[in-house]
């Protein structure tokens, strides 16, 4: 079995912090989210893994490599435009051959890996393996209408009036019939090969598609509360570990994890929390739920529930919570009169002042 990682498309949704950046990248507990899923693939067995890059090709080889520090071989796919979920299987054929497949959309995170379900794929080998899952908005998504004994009947693209709460994940299992199917595609309302689209037409063709409905999931979906809420789910499961320097006037309660290079000094850490590597936090405190990703500094401020990404500084400015705060994005305080906030915030940004 192989894997296809979809790392292509331009990232719009999850605004302002993919405006320059490769959605797959964005970090999850100072991780990117395409890195889970490249080890889920590795822990599933899975070795050849193919990557369909698009506009930040070299942003993700650059993360990424040729994929040994992840146990796999990676081949690279360009995909001229996104044209397509479908589209992106079209210019994966030669890479694919006749071989069963693993697509795995490289912005989406499954808690629990994916080894399961591909042991499951190999077991009762139908043509196609969907996961399901129960979501508040089921507009932004593909969307499954299941039949009283919990069989798949019809799938639509991000439909207006949703048939049901079960959205489609990022994640498909298919055998070699599913490329008869893309084959047959036309272009949907937004000019996309749509991979629901080579779903349905394998069920109306009287093929077998399995579904499976999962919980554990997330996706980019430029909802700041959900990456918050997977940022926390993921720092649960941490492990410890002080690799950088804390002095003794500072004090690590709980889960935390202080990378090389890092310098935690006067300050109060509570797990569960990550420091990165390289960065400094004085005179702090930096509160649960909370990844600090590397070279930031965090100084004489309170920071917690929140993400800090590369380079970001933060200083002297009381206490933050619930905030995603962009890479090398500076937070620092207004001098004293006029009591005014000033500010120089990116296209779609956010800000909420309080007091
Ligand atoms: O995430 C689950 C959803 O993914 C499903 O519920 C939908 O049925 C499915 O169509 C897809 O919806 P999105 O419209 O949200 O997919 P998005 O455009 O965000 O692309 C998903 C990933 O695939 C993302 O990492 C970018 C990459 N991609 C996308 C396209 C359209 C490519 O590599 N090439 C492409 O042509």
């Amino acid at each position: 079995m192989k894997a296809l990682v979809l790392a292509g498309g331009s990232g719009s949704r999850l605004r302002p912090i993919t405006h320059t950046s490769a959605k797959q990248l964005v970090p999850v507990a100072n991780k990117p989210v395409l890195f889970y899923g490249l080890e889920a693939i590795a822990d599933a067995g899975i070795r050849e893994v193919g990557i369909v890059v698009g506009d930040t090709a070299a942003e993700i080889r650059a993360a990424v490599g040729d994929g040994s520090s992840f146990g796999l071989t990676v081949t690279y796919l360009p995909q001229e435009a996104p044209l397509g979920l479908a589209h992106a299987v079209l210019v994966a054929r030669e890479f694919l051959g006749e071989d069963d497949f693993v697509m795995y959309l490289g912005d989406n995170f499954i808690v629990g890996g994916i080894t399961g379900l591909v042991e499951r794929f190999r077991r009762e080998r139908p043509d196609a393996q969907i996961m399901l899952t129960r979501v508040k908005d089921p507009r932004a998504f593909g969307v499954a209408e299941v039949d009283a004994s919990g069989r798949v009947v019809g799938l639509e693209e991000k439909p207006e009036r949703p048939k049901s709460d079960l959205a489609l994940v990022g994640v498909y299992l298919f055998g070699p019939a599913v490329h008869a199917a893309v084959a047959g595609l036309k272009p949907s309302w937004r000019n996309e090969l749509e991979i629901t689209d080579a779903i349905q037409a394998l069920i109306d063709d009287g093929a077998r598609v399995e579904s499976t409905v999962i919980s554990g999931y997330w996706k980019d979906t430029g909802n700041v509360t959900d990456m918050l809420e997977v940022n926390r789910l993921v720092l649960e499961g941490l492990e410890p570990s002080v690799r950088g320097r804390v002095d003794e006037a500072s004090e690590l309660i709980g889960r935390v994890v202080v990378e090389e290079g890092a310098e935690v000094t006067g300050s109060r850490v509570v797990g569960p929390a990550i420091v990165g590597a390289g960065s400094v936090v004085r005179d702090s405190y930096i509160g649960p739920f909370t990844s600090i990703d590397r070279d930031c500094t965090v100084l004489d401020s309170e920071i917690e529930y929140s993400i800090v990404l590369r380079g970001a500084s933060i200083d002297g400015v009381g206490r933050i919570e619930v905030s995603l705060i962009g890479r090398e994005a500076a937070v620092t305080p207004a001098p004293r009169v006029p009591k005014a906030h000033r500010l120089v915030l990116g296209d779609h940004s956010a800000v909420q002042i309080s007091g």
